[in-house]
């Protein structure tokens, strides 16, 4: 039974000081307010909920001006003021665990990780942490006192209260945006953010686990290299020497994109039609050069091209107008994608073609509509290209980011598989259904990664070394890949924020790394450490668009096993677990689970890492060998083979497919 202090969670009685922005940071587009006159009064009175009632007049005016410039309630004024930044776990309030929460959300934030840091939105364009800062300063309260035996939890940004639990409980459960079936649209889900009651989580956004766009470095280097491979015949022991890389997108994780293509030792070329997106990675030396003119661009792709040495180039420019010089001048282009954020496409996520970033922004906030036919006739001629570019011998992926489907959306069906509808997928693969999912999810590898509380360098030092001997690089061509990934992770500089680490990692891996620093922190060799891992796993997310799109046994709709890797995982008693609506696809398309265990040497820990690490992955693994995917069924094969006293997964029984479709075919016939 808890038992402690008597305490009470509120707002400080201060009234906060008038909110003060910087005008270097980028701010949120206001996208359209879709409230009927009194659903505005209804979202004032929600957001006037959490402030005393003597201030109520005051603030009254000022949240409904904000609402109506903005299109939200983010009650800027009470955003602490400064920067926030994940600082070093000792410098904040609590049990540890909660300690370590903190870190993770003060970077979510942080002026320098964060996409819209006034507005709370962590990348992706409209992932937040959590709705408003007044929803920000409870949190924080609450995981300052709370204890050992309790768990907050958090909707959709709101936190519903601190409920006694147990030690070996969550500290945080938490979810984001599930929308009841009905209404999971984005035009629903535009009026309940904008009522106060909806917070779009994305993934590590709303998950707190965000660590920068480093978390997606690894992942697009494992794509980019095994993209060569599969569709270019390089063998396993070349890199993509002399390969030319064309995308978009320089943001929060498409700004990984020109680093990954140079750890990878190619030539890239990526289309951003916003200036400070271009500036933040030049500064950081993620992206070597810029230019808007694409005859000097393309001068310097065939200096390289000769050279064979890595270089990433910025277009500031529209893709569309990228790929159709690429088309005219007939310009050898191996490999193509595309990073814009068209899970968001009409809310600012992709600007169209014939408008520049600014005109665009004004035209999504003063005529959406509008906006919406420019962002439509873009998509089509952007599809058209790219058809065109694969004729010639491209060949183009779609990134996880709703492209394909956005184009489908538009009104161009030649895009699906059968011209009519999305149910077979679409004519271009998906970076998961050909890459990501058959040769890392199937086998139970995924993007798991570590943050370093203490902030210390020598700390995540430490790590990259503990996590390099344990990853045998002569296993497979995977761990081949990652242990050469670990071993130059620290040269390539891909810090930002806090002292952070992702490395893909199977079941056994990731539970071996964990347990090597758990005992590391009990000897007092390491400071606490978050380990955790990105939503987009082998089992952390449905999305039939992306992470599950190479399950194909008509599964890819449904979304229990994200919500069973929830359940799982908070039986478990992992420290922070989230469900959320979305991701990186948009509303109503996907539903992902995320997680994160605070380690600080305690002895139970070991058992939560044992059976909460195992359950994250293999649940995933498990759902996929029941889709008769064939690596993850040998996974699962080996996985019974040595834990069969421990438990048991259910295979899949031999089908003769095609004897089962003669059958079909010929009753049918009758
Ligand atoms: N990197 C990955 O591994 C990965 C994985 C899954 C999904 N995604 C998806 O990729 C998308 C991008 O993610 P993000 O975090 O970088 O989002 P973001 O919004 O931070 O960045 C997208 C960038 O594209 C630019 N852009 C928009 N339209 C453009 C156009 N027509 N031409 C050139 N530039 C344009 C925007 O200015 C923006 O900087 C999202 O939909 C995300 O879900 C990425």
């Amino acid at each position: 039974m808890f038992q402690g202090k008597r305490f009470e969670v509120k707002l400080d009685k201060e009234f906060p000081p008038d909110p003060v922005f910087d005008s270097q940071y980028r701010r949120a587009p206001h996208r359209g307010l879709n409230l009927t006159p009194s659903e505005i009064a209804l979202a004032v009175k929600n957001a006037l909920r959490y402030v005393p009632s003597e201030w109520h007049s005051r603030l009254a005016l000022e949240f409904l001006e904000e609402l109506l410039t903005r299109g939200r309630i983010y009650a800027y004024r009470f955003r602490p003021s400064g920067r926030i930044w994940g600082r070093p776990i000792d410098e904040y309030k609590g049990i540890t665990p909660a300690r370590g929460i903190q870190v993770m959300i003060d970077n979510n934030l942080d002026f320098e990780v964060a996409l819209y840091p006034y507005e709370l939105v962590t990348y992706g364009e409209s992932g937040q942490v959590c709705q408003n800062w007044m929803q920000y300063r409870l949190i924080k309260k609450y995981l300052e006192v709370m204890t050992e035996e309790q768990t907050l939890v958090v909707q959709s940004g709101h936190p519903l209260g601190l409920f006694p639990s147990r030690k070996e409980a969550p500290r945080v459960i938490s979810t984001n945006g599930m929308v009841i079936g009905k209404w999971d649209n984005p035009e629903e889900f535009q009026r309940l953010t904008a009522l106060g009651v909806a917070n779009y989580g994305q993934m590590t956004a709303g998950g707190w686990m965000y660590i920068g766009p480093q978390g997606i470095v690894h992942g697009t280097y494992i794509t980019l290299l095994n993209a060569g491979r599969k569709y270019l015949g390089i063998p396993s022991d070349k890199d993509l020497q002399g390969v030319l890389f064309i995308s978009s997108g320089l943001g929060g994780m498409s700004g990984a994109q020109p680093k990954a293509v140079e750890i990878a030792k190619g030539i890239g070329v990526f289309a951003e039609v916003d200036y400070s997106r271009i500036e933040t990675r030049l500064k950081q030396g993620w992206v070597k050069k810029v230019s808007s003119n694409l005859d000097e661009i393309f001068q310097w792709v065939e200096e390289h091209r000769k050279t064979k040495e890595p270089i990433s180039i910025a277009y500031y420019g529209n893709i569309v107008d990228l790929l159709e010089y690429v088309d005219n001048h007939n310009i050898k282009a191996e490999l193509l994608s595309d990073q814009t954020s068209c899970h968001a496409v009409y809310e600012g996520g992709y600007t169209p073609v014939g408008l520049t970033f600014e005109e665009g922004r004004a035209l999504l906030s003063s005529n959406p509509t509008e906006f919406r036919k420019y962002v439509d006739v873009s998509l089509k001629q952007h599809f058209q290209v790219i058809k065109r570019l694969c004729d010639k011998g491209a060949k183009f992926w779609d990134y996880g980011n709703s492209f394909m489907a956005s184009v489908f959306e538009a009104g161009e069906h030649s895009i699906a598989r059968n011209g009519i509808n999305t149910s077979d997928g679409f004519i271009f693969p998906s970076y998961v259904e050909d890459i990501m999912g058959p040769l890392c999810f199937d086998f139970g590898y995924g993007p798991y990664r570590w943050v370093c509380l203490s902030r210390k360098d020598s700390d995540l030092h430490l790590t990259d070394q503990v996590a390099a001997e344990i990853i045998d690089p002569n296993r497979n061509t995977m761990d081949k890949d990652n242990h050469y990934w670990i071993t130059h992770a620290e040269e390539n500089n891909l810090v930002v924020g806090t002292k952070a680490r992702i490395l893909y990692a199977d079941e056994e891996e990731r539970i071996r790394i964990a347990l090597s620093f758990n005992q590391l922190i009990r000897e007092g060799k390491l400071g606490p450490v978050m380990i955790g891992r990105d939503h987009h796993d082998t089992g952390g997310t449905d999305s039939p668009f992306r992470e599950t799109a190479n399950i194909k046994d008509g599964s890819n709709r449904m979304a229990d096993m994200a919500a069973h890797c929830f359940a799982g995982n908070a039986a478990r008693g992992l420290t922070m677990v989230v469900l959320s609506n979305g991701g990186g696809v948009g509303v109503g398309k996907a539903f992902n689970s995320g997680n994160g265990i605070v380690l600080d040497g305690s002895e139970y820990l070991d058992n939560i890492i044992k059976s909460g690490l195992s359950w994250d992955v293999m649940g995933g693994v498990g759902r996929r060998n029941w889709a008769r995917n064939e690596n993850a069924m040998n996974t699962v094969k080996n996985w019974n083979e040595a834990h069969s006293a421990e438990g048991h997964i259910t295979m899949p029984e031999n089908i003769d497919d095609e004897m089962v479709n003669e059958i079909v075919q010929t009753r049918l016939q009758k």
